[in-house]
């Protein structure tokens, strides 16, 4: 799964983050790593209790109430309030690793981490390289993208951020546990809904329309845990 949300953030929020985050209290980002991950983490982190962390975190999560996209393909169960990280000077990468399968938030709610997602807070021109790099089977996709946009991937691809050689990469990170687990069902179930959008679109509801969507339902009822 590698999914574009397109200007999940407006250009106001974007600014309105990014003046939070000039005088927040940026700290080592290896604090929060796993063994692995420490070793080949070198970035800078806020604190998820700071209340820099929690505005920006706030605004993230209001902006993806809104966003039909992201409700239709990620059919979200928990989501984890969003961390922010930054990549400039000397700490200025994040090798490749694995997210652990489950977090906890600071309340000590566990989420599994079905599907990642990166919110981009700095435009590319503020920065060279950085690019979120998320490997696959052989292959790799390399992702950078205007700030407001946000990826969403499967969080069990193997993944780093390349280092930042000149400015600043500001993002926010956070983990979704879908009510679908599995990703080729909850791919399936997001193809079927574009699909029946698409249709009403062109041709206003109908009694198919209603058909399909009463099997979206009746296969997010098979496959949905809540
Ligand atoms: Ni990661």
């Amino acid at each position: 799964m590698l999914l574009v949300l397109p200007q999940l953030l407006d250009d106001e929020e974007v600014a309105q983050a990014r003046a939070i985050l000039a005088t927040a209290p940026w700290a080592d980002g290896r604090a929060s790593a796993g063994p692995q991950a420490a070793q080949v983490k070198n970035n800078e982190q806020l604190p998820a209790d700071c209340e820099a962390a929690r505005s920006v975190g706030a605004l993230v999560l209001r902006a993806l109430d809104r966003s039909s996209r992201f409700l239709a393909a990620a059919l979200p169960r928990k989501v984890f309030p969003p961390r922010i990280n930054r990549y400039s000077g000397g700490a200025n990468f994040y090798g490749r690793h694995v997210d652990s399968a489950v977090r906890f938030t600071e309340g000590g709610v566990r989420v599994r981490t079905d599907i990642s997602c990166t919110v981009f807070l700095s435009d590319p021109a503020q920065y060279d390289a950085g690019e979120l790099a998320i490997h696959e089977a052989g292959s790799t996709r390399q992702v950078k993208l205007p700030a407001g946009h946000a990826v969403l991937y499967s969080g069990t691809h193997v993944h780093e951020v390349t280092p930042v050689t000149r400015g600043t990469r500001l993002a926010a990170f956070f983990w979704i546990e879908s009510m679908v687990r599995g990703d080729s069902q909850r791919r399936l179930l997001h193809e079927l809904d574009l699909a029946i959008t698409g249709l009403r679109e062109r041709h206003g509801e109908s009694d198919t329309t209603v058909a399909l969507a009463g099997t979206y339902h009746n296969l997010l009822r098979m496959w949905a845990e809540t």
